[in-house]
């Protein structure tokens, strides 16, 4: 079955307070371009066009008047709401119907993920049909987040959730990877000590069948939670350097959409066309008078026809 993906884009936004009043974090900008954008881009270089954006109530109209429904960028884009932030597994409850069996990639829709070799590590996660594959990152504070405990083989043995005393500097990063049984697990996971259903719960369901894959992202990774003041601001700064250095727009869906052969030259055209006036317009009209840079499997990387390259993340 085709791999299918989710886009978790609800909670609270309680620590960007007063900026999340009115809005959505994941449609807050990071530099050029909405926050929801980068982990939509991550899913489709992963080669999967048809996703579950998850919201609050509130916001589903904005990003449905963002995104739409897809078609002009050749995915499908359903969406549901999440009545209260009850967890990052109880997408996996509410998104059963829209699975319906299938594999599936879920992104965090305010996580960001740069670095050469993504999109291999994307097919690679998307080809293992059996299990669920998560990506560890090396964070200073590994406390605020769930975190891998390794045996002295440097196996993963168990993921803690927010640990006080944590067993390894490794993070567990907002972009997993699941068979078609993790409704069936997602069903066998109680609410937390906060009330949440904890995807380090399911993961550890996983685990525990001996079906958990931890791929560790290497240090030329950057894996950024936009979900503070300072980690917003950041992830602005660093888009910005990339883009700037290498001439190349990260988390750029249309220009991805159009790379993978999923739509035209002419379809990109009329899309740079209706923000012409932007800079990103600007990007994607260029774009459109280059052949694409072919469909590698699964979304792996693409080699630039010159100048340096950007491959992570976009
Ligand atoms: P968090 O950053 O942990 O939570 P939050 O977005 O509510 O923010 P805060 O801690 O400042 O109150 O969430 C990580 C991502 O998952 C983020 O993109 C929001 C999303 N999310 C949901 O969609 N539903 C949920 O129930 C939770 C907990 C998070």
């Amino acid at each position: 079955m085709t791999r299918k993906g989710i886009i978790l884009a609800g909670g609270a936004g309680t620590r960007l307070h007063p900026l999340t009043l009115a809005t959505s974090k994941q449609l807050l900008p990071v530099y050029d371009k909405p926050m929801v954008y980068y982990p939509i881009s991550v899913l489709m270089r992963a080669g999967i066009r048809d996703i579950l954006i998850i919201t609050t109530p509130e916001d589903q109209a904005a990003f449905k008047r963002l995104l739409g429904d897809g078609a002009r960028i050749g995915v499908n884009f359903s969406y549901i709401v999440q009545d209260r932030p009850e967890g990052l597994a109880q997408a996996y409850l509410l998104g059963e119907d829209f699975l319906d069996g299938a594999p599936s990639a879920m992104a965090l829709g305010d996580n960001l993920f740069f670095g050469d070799g993504l999109g291999a590590k994307l097919a690679s996660a998307g080809q293992r049909t059996d299990g669920a594959t998560v990506f560890g990152a090396w964070v200073k504070e590994p406390h605020r987040y769930g975190v891998v405990d390794f045996d002295a083989d440097q196996r993963a043995v168990r993921i803690v959730e927010k640990p006080s005393e944590p067993p390894s500097n490794y993070a567990v990063t907002g972009l997993y990877f699941y068979d078609g049984d993790a409704p069936e697990l997602a069903r066998q996971v109680r609410p937390s000590a906060r009330g949440e259903l904890e995807i380090t719960d399911l993961n550890n369901l996983y685990l525990e069948r001996g079906a958990l894959n931890v791929e560790l992202l290497g240090q030329s990774f950057v894996w950024l939670d936009a979900g503070t003041h300072e980690s917003l601001l950041e992830a602005s700064e660093f888009v910005r350097v990339l883009e700037e250095r290498h001439n190349r727009v990260i988390g750029c869906i249309e220009e991805i959409a159009y790379d993978q052969g999923w739509i035209d030259a002419e379809a990109l055209r009329q899309i740079a066309g209706e923000y012409a006036k932007s800079p990103y317009g600007q990007y994607l009209a260029a774009a459109a008078d280059r052949p694409p840079r072919g469909t590698p499997p699964a979304g792996g990387a693409a080699a630039a026809p010159s100048g340096p390259r950007l491959v992570a993340g976009r």
